[in-house]
């Protein structure tokens, strides 16, 4: 297969690491980043992916854009480039032209289908090309596999705990730091994003859940869920814990409403929301008065990429 990595990042590095150590045998054709990208026709040698990693492409890049890449005649784009929840852009044009270029894409960033789900889904198909994005979603635990499972089933509701830096900002926050201390601690430690405000404010955990509940056919997107600020009182959230609960962000969709929501709420302490801490997730899914519910990790990069990779592979065996 031919393919080319758009964003060389944390996780796209990690991709590029996981395709030599694994001897995967697709051609790179391109690797591009916010500032321009390298290209080769002929193929990038594992030496070459080797240098990219360590000295990153901006020493040999030239200014090159999606067009490019297209041209140069690829399968499948992988995509690691950050969030644009304001404006979807330059994200979801890019989706939409590789998609309708008929180049499938195995992404972890959730832009395109937390904006626009079903708009994606079918400019693949007129496009004839795949979209997969396991790593969207608690990369590392296969959450996307378990929702997909229960597609025709009567679900419902699905609530969460979908996002890191919250749950490290509070657990912080528990242990006696200031709320502006603890965020500040989670951008030093690169647990955050760049704006933090995607985390805390729930954009991140909002476009994860609708990525959920499109699964089942909900047909929703990120405007459809309503966002509530991260304004907690410091000494709620220690109370919390006296009296047996804790304070998490958590998503929720209701699947008879339609309702979906991402807020700060008090669970009990023994529940698996609650018990989750720092880089670890966790799902409850009301099915027929019952409960289903997973947990695990989501990040870091290299689960991340290694989910991508998982992702490549099924893309191959779909073609072939
Ligand atoms: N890190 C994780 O554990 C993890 C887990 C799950 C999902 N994700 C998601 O995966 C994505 C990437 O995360 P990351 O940690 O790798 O981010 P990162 O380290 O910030 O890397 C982002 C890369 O994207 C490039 N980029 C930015 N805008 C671009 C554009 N318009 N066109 C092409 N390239 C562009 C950046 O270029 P420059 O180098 O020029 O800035 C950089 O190479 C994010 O959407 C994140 O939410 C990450």
């Amino acid at each position: 297969m031919r393919i080319s990595l758009i964003g060389f990042g944390n996780v796209g590095r990690d991709f590029a690491k996981l395709l030599i150590r694994r001897g995967v045998d697709d051609c790179v054709v391109a690797i591009m980043a916010s500032k321009g990208g390298v290209l080769r026709r002929d193929c990038m040698k594992a030496r070459d992916l080797s240098r990219y990693i360590e000295n990153g492409i901006y020493g040999e890049s030239m200014d090159m854009g999606l067009d490019d890449i297209i041209d140069a005649g690829i399968d499948a784009a992988i995509i690691s480039i950050p969030p644009s929840y304001d404006t979807g852009e330059p994200n979801l044009s890019m989706y939409r032209k590789l998609l309708s270029s008929g180049v499938s894409v195995v992404t972890s960033d959730k832009t395109g289908l937390a904006l626009d789900f079903a708009g994606l889904m079918a400019a693949a198909v007129k496009g004839d090309a795949n979209i997969e994005y396991r790593a969207t979603v608690m990369a590392g635990t296969p959450a996307i596999d378990l929702v997909r499972g229960l597609w025709g089933r009567e679900v419902n509701s699905i609530k969460a705990t979908l996002n890191a830096t919250t749950n490290f900002v509070l657990t912080k926050i528990e242990e006696g730091l200031s709320r502006k201390d603890a965020v500040e601690l989670a951008i030093r430690e690169k647990l955050a994003e760049p704006d933090p405000r995607i985390d805390l404010d729930g954009w991140d955990a909002g476009a994860k859940l609708v990525i959920l509940a499109n699964q089942l056919g909900l047909n929703a997107t990120l405007r459809d869920v309503k966002l509530s600020r991260f304004d907690a009182d410091d000494e709620r959230i220690r109370q919390a814990i006296k009296a047996g609960r804790r304070v998490k962000q958590v998503a929720v969709a209701d699947m008879d409403s339609r309702e979906m929501a991402v807020t700060l709420m008090e669970v009990d302490a023994s529940s698996p929301l609650a018990s989750v801490s720092g880089n670890y997730n966790a799902i409850e899914i009301r099915i027929g008065g019952d409960t289903v519910s997973l947990r695990g990790p989501a990040g870091p990069s290299a689960r991340t990429a290694e989910v991508m990779l998982a992702d490549l592979l099924r893309l191959k065996r779909a073609i072939h």
